[in-house]
């Protein structure tokens, strides 16, 4: 059984950050909570070593956490990626995020040894535009690593493409782009700005939602998660709107699938988050929105790790809302949210 929290969700996943390094320098990167990525590329002493994160995972599988998502910075920077994933203990499913650019020549090697899916960040179609996003270049890179992932058969490839003010109008282009690609998905990522910074970036994802709703032939509707899936043909095709309930068995041939991340100012999004973090340095983290919840896990014995696995889990915050407050009509960090001094054990 895995292990709930106060507000009754179940932890069932896990998403480990194995470096912070990364060889992109994406304008709007929150670096999973930590802020900047920019810094050295070599291996850093701070990050976990294979057996940690082996042992990490090893010890929540116990606790019923079933899917483990590698992310960074960039964690196919670490080269015992590999290593790491065919360690993943038995029954976990196994998924990256990535840029990509490191696909080409280890995307076999890395489904070979259990990888079960990628996500691969791609924010334009245009090289240029897309140096300007990741301010690094290598698009090329990067659409060759989609490839090299598809042929070593991670279909679907999901594609992230984070939705604010300067990436708002490809949006038309990237769905176009997974509707005539097979294999592959796109995700449109609300933009966080709580840690990137630059709130003026942000755009009100109901119009990205309302755009969708006209262009997809059918959209289904997961009451549950309050997810929706919309669906795209071709766009040389002829659509017929179409609002099914319920879950279907995902795109039919000919058909990409678009999914809406919108987790900002959505209690409904949290209300079906059933993950807690690892930081690249060997830290639990309830949220990724939240920076005064990192956990140490000491010397990380299996009862040091099972001890603040269970911490994390029970100290959970029902909507990071509460992290964000409203003052004269402008979102501002609640101070006193984040002065609260660390819940301890005996708490
Ligand atoms: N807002 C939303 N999504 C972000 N990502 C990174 N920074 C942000 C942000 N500020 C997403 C990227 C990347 C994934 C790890 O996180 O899409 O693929």
């Amino acid at each position: 059984m895995p292990l709930a929290d106060e507000f009754e969700r179940e932890v069932t996943g896990i998403r480990v950050s194995l470096t912070d390094r990364c060889n992109f320098d994406c304008v709007y990167c929150h670096n999973e909570g930590l802020g900047d990525t920019r810094g050295p590329m070599d291996p850093q002493d701070d990050e976990m070593t294979t057996d940690e994160v082996v042992r990490i995972l090893e010890v929540v599988h116990e606790f019923g956490v079933e899917k483990v998502k590698f992310t960074g910075g960039e964690p196919m920077l670490r080269q015992d990626l590999e290593e790491i994933i065919r360690r993943v203990p038995d029954g976990m499913e196994v998924s990256l995020t990535t840029n990509g650019t490191f696909l080409p020549g280890r995307a076999t090697g890395l489904a070979d040894a259990g990888l079960d899916r990628v996500n691969v960040s791609q924010d334009a179609l245009d090289p240029d535009d897309f140096a300007q996003l990741t301010q690094s270049g290598a698009y090329e890179r990067v659409i060759e690593g989609v490839e090299a992932a598809l042929a070593a058969g991670l279909a679907p490839v999901k594609l992230n493409m984070v939705v604010f003010e300067p990436t708002a109008g490809y949006v038309p282009e990237m769905v176009d782009h997974v509707a005539v690609h097979d294999g592959l998905q796109l995700q449109l990522i609300e933009y966080m700005p709580e840690i990137a910074g630059h709130p003026e970036w942000a755009i009100d994802i109901d119009r990205v939602h309302n755009w969708l709703t006209e262009r997809a032939d059918r959209i289904e509707h997961r009451e549950m998660h309050d997810r929706r899936r919309y669906f795209v043909s071709d766009p040389e095709g002829q659509p017929t709107a179409d609002l099914t309930d319920g879950d279907s068995d995902g795109p039919a041939a000919g058909e990409g699938m678009v999914e809406v991340v919108d987790p900002v100012e959505n209690p409904h999004f949290c209300a079906n988050c059933h993950r807690v973090r690892v930081t690249h340095d060997g830290k639990f983290k309830g949220c990724l929105n939240r920076h005064d919840d990192h956990r140490s896990m000491g010397e990380m014995t299996r009862e040091e790790i099972r001890a603040t696995f269970r911490d994390t889990v029970a100290n959970r915050v029902p909507y990071y809302g509460e992290y964000m407050v409203k003052e004269d009509g402008e979102w501002v960090i609640n101070d006193d949210y984040i002065d609260r001094p660390l819940p301890t054990a005996d708490d």
